[in-house]
C-alpha cells in the first residue's frame, strides 16, 4: 500500500521535534517555559462565549458555505471601519473554519493550467503543505532582514508561471509589517501576469506601533485574496472562525468548492463571530496584555546579548543570535526557556530565534529573570 509521499515528507518536519525537546526536557526536571508554539492562552472574552451559548438553536442544520448574513455583515463592517474599505459582503466574504483550512485548501481552486504557488521563507508552513497536497510546485521566496523581511520582488522572475503568491503581514515569524506600497506592487504585478495575490493577516490586529496596512487596501482588488481570522484578535482559537475577502469569480468558486469539503462553520460559532467582528474595546485589552509581556521579555533578551531583528506586531519576538539558532535554543532550554530555532522555519531563518509570547505574564516575567540572571 502507498500513502500519500507528502504525508512521508512532513514527518521530516522539524517543529515536531520542538515537542520532543520540551519532553525530554521535563523528563529531566527542567520547568519549562513554552514560547516555542503561537497558541494563545489568554480567556475568550465572556460576551463572546455568551454569543455562543445564545447562537446555539433547537435544530441542528448543516450550515452553509455562504455563511449567515449576519456574520458576513459584521466582518463588511469590521472592514469598512478598520481599513475605510467597502466589500460586498454577500459577493466577496465567505467565512471560513479559522483561517488554516482556507489556507491550505485554496491551492485546490487557484490550480489551473499553472501549478506553481511562491511561499515565503522562513514562514508559517501551511502554504507550501495545502499547495503541495494539492499537486502544485512551490517555490520559496527567501526573506531576509537586510530586504526588511519582505521579498525581494526584482529577484524573482517567473511571475508568468505563477498561480499564487502567499504573502503573510504582519509577519510570522519576524512580527514586521508590510506598507500599502508593497501591496500594491504586487497587486498590480498579479493583474499584470494573471496570478493571485494571498495575504494572510492572521495577526493584523496585534500591532504596538501603527495599525497594520491590509492588502484589501490597494486601489485594486481584482486578483487579491486576503485570509483573516478570529484566533489572535479575539483569542478563539477553538472557536475556529474566520473569513476569506475575495473577488466575486474567487468567492464563488470557493463556494463551489468548500461545500465537497465541509468547512462552514458552525452556526453558532458564526453568531458568537459576529459579536466578536463587532467589538474592538476587547481587542483593545488583548494588546494590551501582548504588550505588556513584549516589554517585560524583549528588553531581557537584548540585555542579554540578543539582537532584536523583527517588527512591532504580532505576538512574536524574532531575536538574532550568534552562531547556530539550534545551539542557542538548546542552551536557552536548559535553563528553562523554550524559543523556536529560526532555522525550522526555513534556511533563511538560521541565525534567529522565535519566541511566542504566548506564556502568561508571570511566566514572561519569570524568563526575563532567568535570561537576565544567565545571559546578560
Ligand atoms: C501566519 C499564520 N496564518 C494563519 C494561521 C491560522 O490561524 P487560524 O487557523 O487559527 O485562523 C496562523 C496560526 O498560527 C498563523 O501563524
Amino acid at each position: 500500500m502507498q500513502l500519500s509521499p507528502v504525508l512521508a515528507e512532513l514527518d521530516q518536519y522539524p517543529f515536531v521535534r520542538l515537542d520532543s525537546w520540551r519532553t525530554e526536557a521535563r523528563q529531566q526536571g527542567i520547568d519549562v517555559i513554552d514560547f516555542g508554539v503561537g497558541d494563545p492562552r489568554e480567556p475568550t472574552p465572556t460576551f463572546i462565549r455568551d454569543a455562543l451559548v445564545a447562537g446555539i438553536s433547537d435544530i441542528s442544520s448543516y450550515p452553509r458555505a455562504a455563511g449567515l448574513p449576519e456574520l458576513r455583515d459584521a466582518i463588511g463592517a469590521w472592514i469598512a471601519g478598520r481599513y475605510g474599505v467597502t466589500v460586498d459582503a454577500t459577493r466577496e466574504l465567505v467565512p471560513t473554519l479559522g483561517s488554516k483550512e482556507a489556507i491550505f485548501s485554496f491551492a485546490n481552486v487557484a490550480l489551473g493550467e499553472r501549478r506553481v504557488v511562491a511561499v515565503p521563507e522562513p514562514g508559517y508552513p501551511v502554504y507550501e503543505r495545502g499547495a503541495l497536497f494539492a499537486g502544485a510546485e512551490v517555490v520559496t521566496i527567501p526573506l531576509r532582514e537586510d530586504h526588511g523581511w519582505l521579498p525581494d520582488l526584482d529577484a524573482f522572475d517567473a511571475w508568468d508561471e505563477l498561480a499564487v503568491f502567499w504573502t503573510c503581514y504582519p509577519n510570522n515569524p519576524t512580527g514586521v509589517t508590510a506598507p500599502l506600497s508593497f501591496y500594491e506592487e504586487l497587486a498590480g504585478r498579479a493583474q499584470e501576469h494573471g496570478f493571485v495575490l494571498c495575504s494572510d493577516e492572521a495577526y493584523s490586529e496585534l500591532w504596538f506601533g501603527t495599525p497594520p496596512t491590509s492588502a484589501l487596501q490597494v486601489a485594486d482588488r481584482e486578483n487579491v485574496v486576503v485570509f483573516n481570522t478570529l484566533s489572535k484578535r479575539s483569542s478563539m482559537t477553538g472557536y475556529r472562525s474566520g473569513f476569506v475577502c475575495a473577488p466575486p469569480a474567487i468567492a464563488d468558486a470557493l463556494r463551489a468548492f468548500r461545500p465537497s469539503v465541509g468547512t462552514a462553520p458552525q452556526e453558532f460559532v458564526q453568531r458568537a463571530s459576529a459579536a466578536a467582528w463587532s467589538d474592538e474595546a476587547h481587542v483593545d485589552a488583548v494588546r494590551e496584555v501582548y504588550a505588556r509581556k513584549r516589554a517585560t521579555l524583549l528588553p531581557a533578551l537584548t540585555a542579554a546579548g540578543f539582537r532584536d531583528a523583527g517588527g512591532d506586531a504580532t505576538f512574536f519576538l524574532w531575536l538574532a543570535v550568534d552562531g547556530s539558532s539550534e545551539t542557542a535554543a538548546r542552551q536557552l532550554l536548559e535553563h528553562g526557556v523554550l524559543a523556536a530555532p529560526g532555522a525550522f522555519f526555513g534556511p533563511a531563518g538560521e541565525g534567529y530565534l522565535r519566541f511566542a509570547l504566548v506564556p502568561t505574564q508571570a511566566e514572561c516575567e519569570r524568563a526575563a529573570t532567568i535570561i537576565r540572571e544567565v545571559f546578560a
